[in-house]
């Protein structure tokens, strides 16, 4: 098993601009409601349904600006910030500025992706899981993915046995250990996605111990009935994983100022333990 996962202080400029935008274009669309994009969504919009809204207005912008891989402070999110910046003027708002916020932000060494290896009691791979998500049949291959990775997983190179632990909850672990007397201090835990944050899987782990934990996503939890995965319907594919942070912060924002806008005025040192947390596809 072998990660890799690089945390660097980055100069992010919009890094919630996903969720900021909709509220500019919707001030620039009663503005200016004549724009030629938009007049069919005005049009349309006299029916205030939920699924009209989305249909006619969030669609071609969520379609334009989710194009392309735009992880947080990398250049295309920036790129996608000056375009918004760029559309909410031309819509009529007075004035657009950015502003920079100093957030910590952890990135996935390219180079030497994470996988995890099944080794051999020689200590050979003898099974490796992919370094990255296959691209759906018929569609481009876009560059920039970042490959599958758990932002802020600590640095490491674990290798012990597994140990299976359900949803990685207080319960499963407790359920484990004083009911059926199984002790994973010291192993690598393997547990599902869902029911709880990922943060808390990590934290439950670390708390009895464990030195590694891999998270994958279990078709029991993420294929709807029914439903094909994706690029058919929108269920996740087999060689798809779910990417997100595990640092537990209780959604308190940036790691160095929780709680508090990320202006760089307080600084904390993390990591160090020598256990890898990551995610894998298979
Ligand atoms: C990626 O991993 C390689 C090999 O361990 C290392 O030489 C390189 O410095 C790493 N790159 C980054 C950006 O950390
Ligand atoms: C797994 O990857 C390692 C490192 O790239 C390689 O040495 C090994 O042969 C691979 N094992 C399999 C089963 O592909
Ligand atoms: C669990 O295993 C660890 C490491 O081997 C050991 O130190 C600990 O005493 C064990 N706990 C129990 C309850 O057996």
């Amino acid at each position: 098993m072998a990660t890799n996962s690089r945390s660097i202080r980055s100069l992010c400029w919009v890094s919630a601009v996903a969720a900021l935008f909709c509220l500019g274009f919707i001030a620039g669309w009663f503005a200016k409601p004549t724009h030629p994009n938009y007049t069919n969504a005005v049009h349309h919009a006299s029916d205030c349904s939920k699924s009209n809204m989305i249909k006619h207005f969030f669609s071609p912008l969520s379609r334009k600006f989710t194009r392309l891989p735009h992880l947080s402070g990398t250049e295309q999110n920036l790129i996608y910030a000056e375009q918004i910046q760029k559309e909410w003027q031309e819509f009529g708002l007075d004035s657009v500025e950015m502003v920079p916020y100093d957030v910590l932000l952890s990135y996935p060494n390219v180079s030497q992706p994470n996988y995890i290896a099944i080794v051999d009691a020689q200590g050979n791979e003898v099974f490796n899981t992919s370094l990255a998500e296959p691209i759906p049949a018929g569609y481009e291959d876009v560059a920039n993915i970042v490959p599958p990775y758990s932002a802020y997983s600590a640095q490491g190179q674990p290798e012990e046995d597994l140990v299976y632990v359900n949803y990685g909850r207080t319960e499963d672990f407790s359920q484990l250990q004083r009911q059926m007397g199984i002790n994973v201090t010291g192993k690598i835990v393997i547990v599902r996605y869902g029911k709880i944050f990922r943060g808390n899987k990590v934290k439950n782990a670390m708390l009895v111990g464990a030195k590694g934990l891999i998270l994958f996503s279990d078709p029991a939890d993420y294929s709807a009935d029914g439903v094909k995965p994706y690029p058919e319907g929108w269920n996740l594919p087999g060689g798809g994983a779910q990417r997100g942070n595990v640092m537990n912060l209780n959604g308190a924002g940036d790691s160095l100022t929780p709680g508090y806008p990320a202006k760089g005025v307080c600084i904390y040192r993390f990591g160090g333990r020598e256990n890898g947390w990551m995610d894998t596809n298979y």
